[in-house]
């Protein structure tokens, strides 16, 4: 599965200067961790500089007092250098911590405001790779290579000027030295970068894989279809380990390069220097300076191709954290939010609704007309495929209608507030999901305020869970989900339904939510839901007859649109087509009781 992120749009400088910006409620503790790093490394400079006192000074001279003097100031440059160190990991951590939460809380609500088309276009994988690896990448440079290019860049620029004061030929060498390496280190950033992204992506398919493969582990278990998975994740480690291996390589033929080239420039000096004080046109205490100088500075200069590297990754890692968090919800508030009348009644109506898919080429809904009255129960019938789950989905706004609208109570839906239209629609969804929580916290997640206890047990009565979840070992404080207590199918619809009823919402959404329930505990789902709802509005997928009987009306969609409308007696005499449709749906019912 490819991600479908595009290439490179920002060049490196855009990026991390984007990534600086965000940094800016942080901007005195790391301009500190700036200063203190800069201040070590000045005084590892100055310590040259104190050595070409003592050797030319008390050391030719004979001079005890001043060379111990100046050995203590020698000292204490040494001192001050270690110290610093110590008090820029000290102080980067605050800064850096509190900067990658924000970053990370910002994702994760950003991913809870996207619409569900965007996260049908987004592998999983794709998504946890983001949340894990590129903030991690991004701390990482924040950490050491912010400060260090501060730091390093000020220090050689610093260690050149000294070089150039101590003799001008000592700084000519030095900086010959020094131009290639930005050159090298220019032509590797180029090809860095991208190896780097493609990495990061082939990351993210690879997640995808495992993601996949250990949720659908019951499927891929008793199909044998395991060796299959093993093939397609092998075949994405293999890429992942190719474009490590390019980035190794390149790494590898970088260091080498920016290593041999200061060592050379050494030499140079040390032959140039090594005449001089032989000719006496150089004091020793200045060879000896210009010496240390060059070794002091190479570190500093051989890191920034680690840190034009570092800046690639990162580059890429930001600018992978802003292709999410740029993507703006399509799903939006509306700008001036309307209320319904109170109470709310529940008058729901879809109007001439078309709905297409993005990236699908032919509408699904097309002339999708359906009104139900306020304490009005409709079974929404089709066959598989027709687009039932998809209509109902658009009335709490998980997608927005394309062409029409929907009405509740006389006010299209887009202008209520999301957080409104979320409490007055209720839904169960075909899959229950539950999260790894107490029962009580999963059902609780039905309503938008503090929910009491008793309220739970009504809820889970009316969907017939009071029984089993009083057995379970801590009753509602039983742990479920991934993390937890495993349920049976039957089980975790009727806790998904105890999460829709809760609330008593005027509105109520279900889609197909007693498919998994024998036909006796689903008929007394249905009584018991028929007894809540007596004022409310209900809209229910139906692939059961049985299902079906508990509507006041019932809706056939087909092609797109409702084809027939009414009760089930009229539709039965009336309507071949719902005929036709109540058989397979009989003949799957008896399919199901026949399997043992
Ligand atoms: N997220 C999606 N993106 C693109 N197409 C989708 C998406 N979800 C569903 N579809 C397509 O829309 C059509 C209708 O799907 P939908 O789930 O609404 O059918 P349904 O009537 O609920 O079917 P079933 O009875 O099997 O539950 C299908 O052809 C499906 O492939
Ligand atoms: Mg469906």
């Amino acid at each position: 599965m490819r991600s479908p992120s595009a290439q490179p749009k920002r060049s490196t400088a855009a990026s991390i200067r984007r990534l600086l910006s965000e940094a800016y409620p942080e901007r005195w503790s790391f301009a500190a961790a700036i200063a203190v790093t800069l201040g070590a490394m000045l005084a590892g400079l100055a310590m040259p500089l104190l050595m070409r006192r003592i050797i030319d000074g008390p050391v030719a001279s004979g001079d005890l007092t001043t060379l111990l003097w100046l050995s203590g100031l020698f000292l204490l440059a040494g001192a001050i250098e270690a110290g610093m160190f110590y008090l820029r990991r000290r102080i980067i951590a605050t800064p850096v911590t509190m900067l990658e939460k924000r970053l990370r809380l910002r994702l994760f609500a950003h991913l809870q405001r996207l619409h569900l088309g965007f996260h049908d276009r987004w592998p999983s994988g794709q998504l946890l790779s983001r949340m894990g690896g590129d903030l991690s990448t991004i701390r990482r440079w924040l950490a050491m290579c912010l400060v260090f290019f501060v730091a390093n860049g000020t220090v050689v620029i610093t260690g050149l000027a000294i070089l150039f004061y101590l003799s001008p030929v000592f700084g000519l060498i030095e900086l010959v030295a020094m131009l290639p390496m930005v050159v090298i280190s220019w032509i590797f950033e180029q090809k860095y970068k991208t190896v780097a992204r493609r990495a990061q992506d082939q990351e993210g398919d690879l997640t995808t894989t495992i993601e996949e493969s250990v949720q659908g582990l019951r499927v891929l278990k008793a199909f044998g279809r395991g060796k299959d998975r093993l093939k397609i994740f092998s075949a994405q480690a293999r890429a992942l380990r190719q474009s490590e291996l390019h980035k190794a390589k390149l790494l590898a033929l970088l260091w080498p390069l920016t290593m041999l080239l200061p060592e050379i420039a050494l030499a140079v000096v040390l032959v140039d220097g090594g005449l001089q004080v032989a000719a006496g046109t150089l004091t020793l205490g200045t060879l000896v300076a210009a010496i240390t100088i060059c070794t002091y500075l190479d570190w500093p200069t051989r890191s920034i191709g680690w840190l034009l590297a570092e800046s690639n990754e990162t580059a890429s890692a930001v600018e992978r954290y802003y292709e999410f968090m740029d993507t703006e919800p399509s799903i939006v508030e509306p700008k001036r939010p309307k209320r319904p009348a109170r109470p709310v009644r529940g008058l729901l109506r879809f109007e001439d609704v078309q709905f297409q898919y993005p990236g699908s080429d032919i509408p699904l809904l097309r002339g999708f007309d359906l009104e139900l009255k306020p304490g009005e129960t409709v079974a929404l019938v089709g066959a598989t495929g027709s687009g039932k789950s998809t209509a109902i989905g658009l009335v709490n706004r998980l997608y927005d209608v394309t062409g029409g609208r929907i009405t509740l109570d006389g006010v299209d839906i887009r202008d209520l507030g999301l957080a409104e239209l979320r409490t007055l629609v209720s839904m169960a969804f075909e899959e229950a999901v539950l999260f790894s929580a107490s029962v009580r916290e999963n059902v609780a997640m039905g309503s938008d305020r503090p929910v009491t206890d008793e309220e739970i047990e009504q809820a889970l009565a009316v969907a017939q869970a009071l029984d089993f979840v009083r057995e379970l070992p801590a009753g509602l404080d039983t742990q479920i989900g991934e993390q937890g207590l495993s349920l049976s199918g039957g089980q975790r619809q009727r806790l998904a339904l105890a999460r829709a009823v809760l609330a008593k919402p005027p509105v109520l959404v279900l889609d197909d939510p007693l498919s998994a329930l024998d036909v006796h505990t689903e008929a007394e789902v249905e009584a018991a839901l028929r007894r809540v709802m007596v004022d409310g509005t209900a809209l229910i997928v139906a692939h059961r007859p049985s299902t079906v009987l508990l509507a006041d009306r019932v809706a056939l969609l087909a092609d797109g649109r409702i084809t027939v409308l009414g009760t089930h007696q009229e539709l039965l005499h009336s309507s071949p087509e719902y005929h036709r449709l109540l058989s397979t749906m009989e003949d799957d019912v008896e399919a199901e009781v026949a399997v043992p």
